[in-house]
């Protein structure tokens, strides 16, 4: 029978099927050492997705020292959403939007005030995901990816 899913914490075991996900959704990949090396430091917030006990997709993220997105301050730390997918045969049944619930509660553990990602300007169902989320477009980075495209900041306050 089709379960929903669930969400849990990254483990070491999941790292070809992660990997996998990403190369699969994403341009943008990483070597295993980088996702390794977010998961040593910020378990709270690398979150997987099960369906039926397979990996449905993912969100890995980096706690960074920064300035507000939204106008003067001192520095704060921020969490940064590096990297989030979810498999075609799993889409549109909430799950990233669960996935980035879940990161921006583990975001808090560290004390992060603020939550951002980059995103392709073309990325429709990406930048609707955000926005679904209360995320707001707070900068354009002209030339952001490897082929040129721009990037749109995209934040929002924990
Ligand atoms: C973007 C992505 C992670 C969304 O995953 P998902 O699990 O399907 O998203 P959800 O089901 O949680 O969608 C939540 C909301 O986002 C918006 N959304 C998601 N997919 C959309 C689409 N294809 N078109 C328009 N809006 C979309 C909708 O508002 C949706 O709510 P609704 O289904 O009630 O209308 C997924 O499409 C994906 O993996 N894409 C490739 C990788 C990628 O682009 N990652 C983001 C890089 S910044």
């Amino acid at each position: 029978m089709q379960e929903t899913f669930r969400l849990r914490k990254f483990e070491m075991q999941d790292l070809q099927k992660v990997m996998f996900i990403n190369r699969a959704c994403l341009p943008e990949n990483y070597t295993d050492y980088f996702f390794l090396d977010l998961y040593r430091r910020f378990p709270e917030s690398f979150i997987v997705a099960e369906q039926n006990g397979e990996i449905a997709g993912y969100i890995m993220c980096r706690i960074e020292l920064g300035f507000s997105n939204f106008g003067f301050s001192g520095l704060i730390k921020k969490g940064h959403i590096v990297s989030i997918a979810v498999l075609p045969e799993f889409r549109r049944k909430g799950i990233a939007k669960a996935l980035i619930n879940r990161a921006m509660e583990g975001m808090k553990l560290y004390k992060a005030k603020q939550c951002f990602l980059e995103v392709r300007v073309s990325n429709v169902p990406a930048v609707n995901l955000y926005k679904s989320l209360g995320f707001q477009i707070t900068k354009t980075i002209h030339g952001y990816y490897a082929d040129g495209e721009d990037a749109y900041v995209m934040s929002k306050k924990l």
